[in-house]
């Protein structure tokens, strides 16, 4: 059985990578940073295929899909894990990050699940587990466009798990909340307080998508945020978060000493 991770060279799919690397799946790991790739590689027990993409790129989901092909590899389970996203004003923030953000949290996410899928369902047997966020359920100022993908990647990954039950194919979304990896520092804020660890994160996700669980929400905290996001009318579940969002990009551009406090 192999596993396709995406984003695995850090963070949660790198843990990821390697509980299933534990649990005796070959593993085909992909991410920017190749050397990383290789270093995970040479520290698990397992057949593994390393393959350097930048998902960002226009046509790279088509590109990954085809080296697989290329290297006779049927993958069984589909991770889409690589993510990123971006703090700050929208309409001050940049314009080459929107794209990349969408390129990479959209639609080499669905391009992706899309060609994968179609070769689950000739199968009639599969696993897809798609990571959102506990921001999928609320808007996000100041961090706007990466909440709005998110949302977008649990709307699709409920409506396609509804289609594709019926091939056997089982679908279900990882929603973390604050996770310790590199994703705040990359995304221009700091880390919140509290935040859970990535192998924590991993280690429910595997569980529970193996339990079959179609939305994965790891950790208690993140259980009641989203239970107050269903309560609470929309507007002030934005002002909150923005509240929230603002502090962290502000506390971090001090902290980093760069210019452009909102
Ligand atoms: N950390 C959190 O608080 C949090 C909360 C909710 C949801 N999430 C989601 O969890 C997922 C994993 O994030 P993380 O927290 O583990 O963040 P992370 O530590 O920044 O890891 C992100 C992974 O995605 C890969 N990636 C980033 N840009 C890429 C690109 N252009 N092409 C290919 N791969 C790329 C990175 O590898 P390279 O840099 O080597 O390419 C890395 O392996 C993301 O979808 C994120 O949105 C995170």
């Amino acid at each position: 059985m192999t596993v396709l991770i995406t984003g695995a060279s850090t963070g949660i799919g790198y843990e990821i990578t390697r509980i299933f690397a534990r649990n005796g799946y070959d593993v085909v790991i992909t991410a920017r940073d190749e050397k990383r790739l290789i270093e995970l590689a040479k520290n698990i027990n397992t057949k593994v295929t390393v393959i350097k993409k930048d998902l960002s790129r226009p046509d790279s989901a088509n590109e990954l899909f085809n080296e697989i092909k290329e290297n006779n590899i049927e993958v069984d389970i589909l991770v889409n894990n690589a993510g990123m996203g971006d703090t700050g004003l929208f309409h001050k923030s940049s314009v080459d990050k929107i794209n990349e953000m969408l390129e990479l949290n959209i639609k080499s996410l669905t391009i992706l699940t899309r060609l994968v899928s179609a070769e689950m369902v000739k199968k009639r047997s599969g696993m897809i587990l798609n990571v959102a966020s506990t921001g999928s359920y609320m808007p996000g100022p100041f961090i706007a466009v990466y909440y709005a993908t998110k949302a977008y990647v649990l709307s699709f990954t409920e409506a396609i798990g509804e289609e594709l039950k019926k091939f056997n194919v089982k679908v279900s979304a990882l929603c973390p909340g604050a996770t310790a990896t590199e994703f705040s520092k990359r995304a221009g804020k700091l880390e919140l307080k509290g935040a859970m660890s990535a192998k924590s994160v991993a280690e429910i996700a595997y569980k529970e998508f193996m339990n079959g669980k179609k939305v994965i929400i790891p950790g208690c905290f993140n259980k009641v945020g989203i239970l107050f996001s269903k309560i609470l009318p929309r507007n002030m579940m934005g002002k909150i978060i923005g509240k929230s969002q603002k502090k962290l990009h502000e506390e971090f551009m001090i902290k980093n000493n760069i210019s452009g406090k909102e």
